[in-house]
């Protein structure tokens, strides 16, 4: 609670005496009551009240005095203070010098001399009420606007931030409406893929149903070695599809381990020189595969194999019979560098964007009926990324084809 003064002005010392007794009597003990014979001294004793941290509600103010007259020291007073009530004591006022106050003092009151004690205590009391409302009012004003103030911030970064949450949403629904359509579109490959194995089994069996008397044996097994190999297709496309849907949800098992790649791709090696023996394509693996060099990468063994099998068997399966391919493998700074070059048709470079896609099968078709789903690189690709390898292919068309793959050693 501020402190509270009310200032009185003067030229006559009786007149202030009387003042000061009428206020003790209308207000509270707690109030200053500050008597002035002079303006200039009141304005100058207004200030220092203000100083000292003293609010001041009320001003009274003689007409006639030396050197400052009351509506001049009023009209000061007002400047300062606009809310404090002045109140000017009238004997020999004009109306020019009252209408002067009232227009540019905001007057509050004028008081006839001699006091009317009555009149003056509640002049007092009611100019202190006016006072202390509007100042309350103010108040309320002021912290109904910071108020306003701060819930009209609050508003602007809830709305910032729901903008935003949209957005995120609107491409969240757009991510997901080109999974779904990729996801249908593989579907629909897929289904088509096993649709026509499935078929060309249905119909082998429905001859070996009904014929099965007649048939002579050969034809059988003839018939019934197609199903077996139909169906091997078509299992190794399940085999892919569900591989896909384990990378693409996340749910590939991966442990990485230090191992050494050399073992893996001797087997493999040794495993695919056998088919190519029946399209006359001779394996030549590179001379780190006879020294005893370790070669170890920090990989997953079983994803590593399903990498190498898938390019080895790309390198066999669209390689022209009687051609050479070859298989290198060697350490250079951190990476362990695998290569398989074959003397196939090799890919233009638009194909070569392609190469890595879904369903991708390009122009070069297997060259000994083997059986195609486009899905082999994809995997390759997404595997040696869990691994955090890399791999790309080199070539230009009938040039043949280079497949590199690197992978991290455990010195990263
Ligand atoms: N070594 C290669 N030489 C030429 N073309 C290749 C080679 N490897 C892959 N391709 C082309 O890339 C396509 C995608 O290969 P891939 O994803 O392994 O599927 P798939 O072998 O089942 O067809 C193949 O259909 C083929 O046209
Ligand atoms: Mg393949």
């Amino acid at each position: 609670m501020d402190k509270l003064a009310i200032l009185c002005v003067d030229d006559e010392q009786t007149m202030l005496n009387g003042l000061k007794k009428a206020l003790r009597r209308a207000v509270d003990n707690e109030y200053l009551i500050e008597t002035l014979e002079c303006a200039q001294d009141a304005l100058v004793a207004m200030d220092e009240l203000w100083q000292d941290g003293y609010d001041v509600p009320i001003v009274i103010s003689d007409y006639i005095m030396p050197n400052m007259k009351g509506d001049e020291f009023l009209r000061r007073v007002h400047a300062l203070s606009p809310k404090t009530r002045k109140i000017m004591l009238t004997g020999q006022a004009t109306i020019e010098a009252m209408g002067y106050v009232i227009n540019h003092a905001n007057l509050y009151r004028y008081i006839a001399k001699p006091l009317d004690l009555n009149d003056f205590n509640l002049t007092i009391k009611e100019a202190l009420n006016s006072y202390f409302q509007a100042r309350k009012l103010e108040q309320f004003y002021a912290t109904l606007e910071s108020k306003i103030v701060q819930r009209t911030r609050q508003l602007h970064e809830k709305n910032q931030q729901l903008t935003q949450l949209n957005q995120t949403l609107s491409e969240k629904n757009d991510q997901l409406i080109k999974l779904n359509q990729e996801k249908n579109e593989f579907l629909s490959i897929a289904a088509h893929d096993l649709k026509n194995p499935l078929s060309a089994i249905q119909g082998v069996a429905c001859v070996i149903e009904s014929d099965y008397d007649e048939m002579p044996k050969e034809e059988a097994i003839e018939m019934v070695g197609m199903i077996s190999s139909t169906s091997r297709k078509m299992f190794d496309l399940i085999k892919n599809i569900l591989d896909v849907n384990a990378i693409e949800s996340g749910k590939t098992k991966i442990s990485l381990q230090v191992v050494d790649i050399l073992p893996t791709l001797q087997s493999l090696v040794a495993q695919y020189a056998y088919q190519a023996k029946r399209k006359n394509i001779t394996l030549h693996a590179s001379e780190t595969f006879e020294t005893s060099d370790v070669l170890t990468a920090l990989v997953d063994n079983n994803l590593v194999h399903q990498v190498m099998d898938n390019l080895l068997s790309n390198a066999v399966k669209y390689s022209p019979h009687g051609k050479d391919i070859f298989v290198r493998l060697s350490q250079c700074k951190n990476l362990i560098h695998c290569e398989i070059q074959d003397e196939g048709p090799g890919l233009s470079e638009a194909e070569q964007q392609k190469l890595f896609g879904k369903f991708s099968r390009l122009t070069p078709k297997p060259t000994g009926d083997e059986h195609s789903t486009g899905l082999g690189l994809f995997i390759v690709k997404k595997l040696v990324k869990i691994m955090n390898g890399n791999v790309w292919c080199e070539s230009g068309l009938g040039q043949g084809a280079t497949f590199i793959v690197e992978f991290p050693t455990d010195k990263n």
